[in-house]
């Protein structure tokens, strides 16, 4: 048994009280699905920014009504220390995913993804420490990488950021940092590499590339790649990132540490297309077009892949899925949601 099946065993043993601020987003309503499985009781904080209410929905059709009824849903806002305060009374675990995601959206509108990302996410640490919670486990970014040269990304390397984004998610670990040297409160963050997977919403002007892709070709539009299509990514599917929140809440380390959360593998643009294309055709959706090409995008780092051996040895993560074992979920649940 690994240790991510060993946890899962204590937790049905003993079940926790967890907090999921951004419950009604992607990641978070795969964290939700996953806790509710586990029969664990889960406070879920969301405001709907960049959430959905089907969202929600969709978790509640796939786990019993006693399992359903272990959930407490708060329409609220970090940006409301108060709102921080009531979601946070009486729970065990905090996982912290609530945040203005997007690079591009960053760049746009820096003062949104401030107040999102950085007090948003100050009065989220602050409330956790106020009710002495036992894990506080918050989504960081591979952005913090910024313009490193060096493959695979390390941890203790980083380089300086690229966009506003980028920048707030890097506070993020200088607050946990300065959180356990302050007041001994300890917390860890993930550096989510391009994580995918079924509820990452298709829709927008931000939406992220495997979905946006997908889409258009079950629409039959064009698939419009930024640069030459030799920019290469992580590409990290959902479970993998729910295994290392999992992991890391339930991992005391006596002090706050960041850890790289992908696969520890690198897929090009390019590959990805073909990757999609033959995943959709598997399931008897065929695309024919060609990509088109267009100018790279500001703020978008060339290469990512994450070295994870800080993950593995730290808390025992071992990802679960590689790109092509990801889109073999996600492709089903992306055609019957898209259609
Ligand atoms: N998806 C990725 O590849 C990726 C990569 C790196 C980091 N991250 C981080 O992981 C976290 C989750 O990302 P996601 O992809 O699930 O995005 P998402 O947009 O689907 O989820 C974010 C959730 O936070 C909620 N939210 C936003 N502002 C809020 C506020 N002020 N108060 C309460 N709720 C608020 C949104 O409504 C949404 O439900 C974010 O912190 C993001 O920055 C994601």
């Amino acid at each position: 048994m690994n240790r991510f099946e060993q946890r899962q065993q204590e937790l049905l043993a003993a079940p926790k009280t967890w907090l999921v601020t951004g419950c009604a987003g992607f990641i978070g309503s795969n964290l939700l699905e996953t806790l509710l499985k586990l029969n664990q009781k889960v406070v879920g904080l969301d405001n709907f920014a960049t959430g959905h209410r089907h969202n929600l929905q969709q978790v509640q059709q796939l786990v019993t009504p006693e399992q359903w009824q272990a959930f407490r849903f708060i329409e609220g806002d970090i940006r409301e220390l108060s709102d921080c305060q009531t979601a946070v009374a009486g729970v065990d675990y905090v996982l912290h995913q609530a945040a203005l995601g997007s690079v591009p959206r960053s760049i746009n509108d820096p003062i949104a993804t401030n107040n999102t990302n950085i007090s948003g996410f100050l009065n989220m640490l602050q409330a956790a420490k106020e009710a002495g919670v036992q894990g506080f486990v918050y989504a960081a970014s591979s952005s913090t990488y910024g313009d490193h040269p060096a493959l695979p990304k390390v941890e203790a390397n980083i380089g300086n950021p690229l966009s506003p984004y980028a920048v707030t998610k890097y506070v993020n670990e200088l607050y946990a940092d300065v959180f356990s040297r302050c007041y001994g409160f300890h917390s860890t963050g993930l550096r989510y590499f391009n994580v995918f997977g079924p509820r990452q919403d298709p829709n927008g002007a931000y939406a992220a590339v495997i979905p946006k892709w997908t889409a258009a070709m079950l629409a039959g539009d064009d698939v419009v790649i930024n640069g030459d299509g030799e920019t290469s990514r992580d590409f990290c599917f959902v479970a993998n990132a729910v295994q290392a929140n999992i992991l890391a809440a339930t991992t005391a380390l006596g002090k706050s540490e960041v850890f790289n959360v992908a696969v520890g593998d690198r897929t090009t643009l390019n590959d990805l297309f073909h990757a999609i294309q033959q995943r959709l055709s598997a399931n008897g959706a065929h695309y024919q077009k060609e990509p088109l090409y267009r100018d790279f995008r500001a703020g978008d780092v060339r290469h990512s892949q994450a070295d994870v051996s800080k993950a593995e040895r730290l808390l025992g993560y071992v990802p679960s899925h590689t790109l092509s074992a990801g889109l073999a979920v996600a492709m089903p649940w992306y055609i019957r949601h898209n259609s």
